[in-house]
């Protein structure tokens, strides 16, 4: 199977409702106002409830309950909102695809957001200026493993099986089974959804940071990498690779960590996972 069998049949796949859409631009435009983006997020009341429930999550810590949407906006900023509309959007789109294979959707959801919940840390970690990229980078840098579970549901099952008797990684079982790489599908399934560029980036090569050496976006793929291989170790969720899991020593070196430095990211990051479990539990929120 070919990059393009998957590419072609790409408008089958669930696409950023048009309010989350206006979201995701509004919240890139130094322009826009807080009053604006709250008016385009009112257009739908469910996701207005939603996005207010997670803004008042222990994930954010404020002081006290935030009632109105523009207030949350101010406090938290454009991108954290648009982040947590996106979270939405996500975790509707991997729990809401009932096709006969054989994953646990909500493994996948778990995987996703532990990996986001960890860049967005390890970004703090390290000082890196723009953390809210990282959090939506981290949340959907496997979104091309959605494509293929949705798309070729028989394929994705075939990657899993082959994956835990040959104990090979994901992207091994891929290569094996002539599948394109789900990274760069999911670079270019972020591209379509015009999130900015970094995040396009730092998914496509989160299993390839070494062939971002000369790249300004190389920190973001180096963490995005660590931060993904850190939550498989962890066993947070699922994301379907049982083997081969390798973490670049190139990645560390971009960020000028060591292997220790994982121990001290890896018990802050359960810390800030029980703090996100409201993020595991959207649906149930809104009855
Ligand atoms: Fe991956
Ligand atoms: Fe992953």
């Amino acid at each position: 199977m070919e990059l393009q069998d998957i590419l072609i049949r790409i408008d089958d796949l669930p696409t950023p409702d048009p309010i989350v859409q206006k979201i995701v631009s509004v919240a890139s435009d130094p322009d826009a106002s807080a009053k604006e983006l709250a008016e385009a997020i009112k257009l739908d009341a469910s996701l207005t409830v939603r996005i207010l429930r997670l803004v008042n999550s222990a994930y954010y810590g404020l002081p006290r309950k935030i009632v109105a949407l523009n207030e949350a906006i101010m406090i938290l900023g454009f991108k954290t909102v648009r982040n947590i509309a996106l979270s939405i959007f996500t975790y509707s789109s991997v729990l809401k695809n009932k096709k006969k294979s054989n994953i646990d959707h909500y493994q996948l959801w778990k995987h996703f957001l532990g990996t986001a919940v960890g860049c967005e840390l390890l970004a703090q970690m390290v000082g890196y200026p723009n953390k809210e990229e990282l959090f939506i980078s981290g949340l959907l840098h496997d979104i091309g493993k959605v494509a293929l579970d949705y798309i070729f549901p028989e394929a994705f099952n075939a990657v899993t099986k082959l994956t835990k008797t040959l104990q090979i990684s994901f992207v091994q079982a891929e290569d094996r089974l002539n599948l394109p790489n789900h990274s760069i599908v999911s670079g270019k399934m972020i591209e379509r959804w015009n999130l900015p560029e970094i995040v396009v980036h730092s998914a496509s090569g989160h299993h390839a940071p070494n062939n971002f050496s000369d790249s300004v976006y190389a920190d973001v793929v180096a963490i995005v990498h660590i931060v993904d291989f850190l939550v498989n170790l962890m066993r947070y969720g699922d994301s379907y690779t049982y083997g081969g899991l390798t973490l670049s020593s190139f990645a560390l070196n971009v960020l000028g960590i060591k292997p220790r430095f994982l121990t001290n990211l890896a018990d802050k990051l359960k810390i800030r996972l029980v703090e996100a479990e409201d993020f595991l539990k959207i649906e149930q929120e809104v009855s």
